[in-house]
């Protein structure tokens, strides 16, 4: 039955208590059974963040440059220090957009149209080559802009296999992509390594930072190696970083940044089509929330350098604490070699979806990834609290798979 619009409105209180009613059906996310989606760094970051989100619950950022100067020094002061943290040149520009897909898919519009500039051809369709482990925006943007995606498969080590990525790429080829890290598996990919090829091959290389990258420049400034994965390695073009995952900041915000300007310029959408005059505006979307940009620069200010370090040391530490408990759980392994605080595990003994089914029983949300199979994790300081309580359930789910003998599960991945 479809739902009607209600004759008369209704009371402020009745639709709150509605809502909050509607609730209780949601899975708890707030104590750490959500496996991703959400990222909590402390309650003071989330009260600034919604604070400064509030403050500009009205403004219309698409109106920022003749309307809200307040929006425009803020969104310019954000991707300031974001051009800054990643290493970018003098030259550099970016923009804020709503999140990581809309990030990714203006940086391929961007990179298409340059392509397309540089071969003097309005009409090439070019491809696209990444990693089987790229997220799946790239085939939405590629969708999108009818370009081919080429996916190359991961090797025995689950990292990108940059011998069969450059198998992919030929004379078409306009961007090659590496993640830091991707979701897959919480690796950063070799970045330095592709931005060698994207130099010797004269192509566009974008680094997909949108879920690592507010928080692998704080783990490396505490002391603990991550590999150059920004604009310090030469051959990058264009990165995206989304501050609304763990950058701790409301959605939606998340940056795309440029080398240079001559490259940042193809992101502009400029039109005189119709009776009103110019439109020009870097993003997909027209009308965006200004909340997201305010959001963002608050939870920026609030916690500078050393509030985004200690969230690294204190996340990294609870990350330490997870691993060792997993790997103490028989039968149980790490896939790969996580960099952050993305970690899936495994198991070669037995069908690790038939823990995860148990785990879903007890009301964790199963993350799941299917080559290998594993169970996956993407974990801020929400899930600190339930540390313990999670490994006992693991175990004591592990206990029963492994007593039941062989039997599959049931349960499919799905983001
Ligand atoms: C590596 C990576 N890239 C891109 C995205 C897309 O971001 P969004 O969901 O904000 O569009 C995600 C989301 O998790 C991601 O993990």
């Amino acid at each position: 039955m479809r739902t009607k619009l209600p004759e008369r409105g209704r009371s402020h209180t009745a639709i709150i208590d509605e809502m909050r009613a509607m609730k209780h059906g949601d899975a708890d996310w707030q104590h750490g059974r959500v496996p991703l989606f959400y990222f909590k760094a402390d309650d003071a970051v989330y009260e600034i963040g919604k604070a400064g989100f509030f403050e500009y619950f009205s403004e219309n950022a698409l109106g920022a440059t003749r309307a809200y100067p307040s929006v425009k020094r803020m969104e310019t002061e954000v991707i300031d220090m974001a051009l800054d943290l990643f290493g970018a040149p003098a030259d550099a520009q970016g923009f804020m957009t709503t999140g990581g897909t809309e990030s990714i898919v203006t940086a391929i519009q961007a990179c298409r149209d340059w392509s397309r500039k540089q071969r003097g051809s309005a009409q090439h369709r070019g491809n696209i080559v990444a990693s089987e482990t790229a997220h799946p925006a790239f085939n939405k943007g590629a969708k999108l802009m009818d370009l081919e995606v080429r996916r190359a498969p991961v090797g025995p080590d689950l990292r990108m296999d940059l011998a069969a990525i450059e198998a992919l790429i030929d004379d078409d080829t306009i961007m090659l992509v590496g993640s830091a890290p991707n979701f897959s598996y919480g690796m950063i990919d070799p970045i330095a390594a592709l931005g060698a090829i994207a130099e010797r091959r004269a192509v566009w290389l974008h680094v997909d930072a949108c879920v690592g990258g507010y928080l692998a420049p704080f783990v490396r400034m505490i002391g603990r190696a991550i590999p150059d994965f920004d604009f310090r390695v030469p051959g990058v073009s264009s990165l995206s970083a989304d501050l609304h995952k763990f950058g701790f900041c409301p959605k939606p915000s998340s940056t795309v940044l440029y080398r240079t300007a001559d490259k940042a310029r193809f992101q502009f959408f400029d039109e005189t089509v119709w009776p009103n005059g110019r439109f020009l505006t870097p993003t997909i979307v027209g009308t965006r929330p200004a909340g997201g940009i305010a959001g963002a620069w608050a939870t920026l200010q609030f916690l500078g350098v050393e509030g985004y370090q200690r969230i690294a040391r204190e996340l990294m530490a609870f990350v330490d604490a997870y691993r060792a408990g997993i790997g103490a759980i028989p039968g149980l392994k790490i896939l790969g070699a996580p960099d952050l605080s993305i970690v899936a595990y495994g198991s070669d003994e037995f069908d690790v979806f038939r823990v995860a089914e148990i785990m879903a029983e007890k009301g964790w949300l199963p993350g799941l990834v299917q080559r290998p199979k594993g169970i996956h994790r993407m974990m801020s300081l929400v899930h600190a609290p339930v540390l313990q309580e999670y490994l006992d359930d693991v175990r004591a789910a592990v206990g029963v798979v492994r007593q039941s003998g062989p039997a599959t599960s049931g349960i499919r991945a799905t983001y």
